[in-house]
């Protein structure tokens, strides 16, 4: 089932600057009804349409005050997030990134159900390639991904039948302050944004929003689910609309290119062998084992370079 988002009411948290204020500007233009922004900051739009909450998703206190003035809403889009370089050594480091990362997401989702089950709605849990494969300068913050997006995959199975559909965008690098110490290829947020919306109106469960992390897809959907021929419905719910990945009318070019397919009466993509299967991903997983910078010689596929980011420096806690 997919959902159009004109008409809706939908809070996005992190609002104030990059994705998050991204979503918010197109959630407007794909004609949002009220829009609520959740900012640790003071935040002001010029939109009538745009109520500003004030919203740390750590905060009990206040994302139960802002689920109580929302009242109804049809779209929540967890996006808030931090992004801190660390090496593991830190146990605060990565408690950091799991407060906000984690149980953030955790704690809104919570606040805002009984909304969203009484709705009918979407759940819009932005998290990141970084789920799949970690990033080497930043594993605290893979792990949280990791387990925000792992949180997303069992909220979509236990609450499907109460009607509410769980979204979980695998986001590639993004032009935002939250990696602009990083020298790599990134998509501009709106772009992001556009993709993310695209993805909900397309019934997409896991939504590859940018061109990097569309590269992702194919391999994403041959580890996570290659009992259902890599389909994201996983766990036998196989979404038969998308047919065996070759396109349906209205599907976006994202989705199309994530799921490997190219037109509707393409042959089904050729699973790859065992063997090459196991490789991608595990090689993505595995620590380097020589210095970062070399790591591109020893890829036998085609991989993108901005999965071994250089770091320029350290980023001041966006926090
Ligand atoms: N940029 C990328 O390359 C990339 C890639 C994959 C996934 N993502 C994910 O996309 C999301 C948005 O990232 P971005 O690139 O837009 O980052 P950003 O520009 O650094 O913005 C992060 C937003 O999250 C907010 N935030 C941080 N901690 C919060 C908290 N405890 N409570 C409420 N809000 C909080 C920030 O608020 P303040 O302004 O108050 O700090 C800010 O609005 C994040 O979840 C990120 O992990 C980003």
């Amino acid at each position: 089932m997919s959902t159009a988002i004109d008409g809706k009411a939908i809070l996005v948290t992190g609002a104030n600057r990059g994705i998050g204020q991204a979503m918010v500007t197109e959630a407007l233009r794909r004609g949002a009804s009220r829009v609520y922004a959740g900012t640790r900051q003071p935040y002001a739009h010029p939109d009538p349409r745009v109520t500003t909450l004030a919203l740390d998703i750590t905060d009990e206190e206040q994302v139960r005050a802002a689920a109580a003035q929302v009242g109804s809403l049809d779209i929540l889009v967890n996006n808030a997030g931090v992004f801190l370089f660390d090496d593991l050594t830190d146990r605060g480091a990565l408690e950091q990134h799991l407060a906000v990362n984690l149980f953030g997401t955790y704690r809104m989702i919570q606040a805002f159900l009984p909304a969203l089950i009484e709705s009918g709605g979407d759940i819009i849990n932005n998290v990141s390639v970084a789920s799949l494969a970690p990033i080497p300068v930043t594993p605290a913050y893979s792990v949280s991904k990791a387990a925000a997006f792992s949180l997303t995959q069992s909220l979509r199975m236990l609450l499907a039948a109460r009607g509410v559909r769980v979204h979980a965008v695998l986001t590639g690098p993004v032009d935002t302050d939250m990696v602009r110490d990083l020298d790599i290829p990134k998509t501009p947020p709106l772009s992001v944004a556009q993709g993310i919306f695209d993805g909900v109106e397309n019934g997409e469960e896991d939504i590859f929003p940018d061109p990097m992390s569309a590269t992702f897809a194919d391999v994403a959907r041959q580890v996570l689910a290659p009992e259902t021929g890599g389909d994201h419905g996983r766990l036998g719910r196989r979404r038969l609309q998308h047919g065996d990945h070759q396109g349906v009318p209205g599907e976006s070019r994202t989705r199309r290119r994530a799921v490997g397919g190219h037109h509707a009466h393409a042959p089904p993509p050729r699973r790859r062998p065992i063997r090459a299967r196991a490789r991608h991903p595990a090689r993505l997983s595995r620590p380097a084992r020589r210095p970062v910078r070399d790591l591109g010689r020893q890829r036998r596929i085609a991989r993108p370079p901005e999965l071994v980011p250089q770091p320029q420096g350290q980023p001041e806690d966006h926090r």
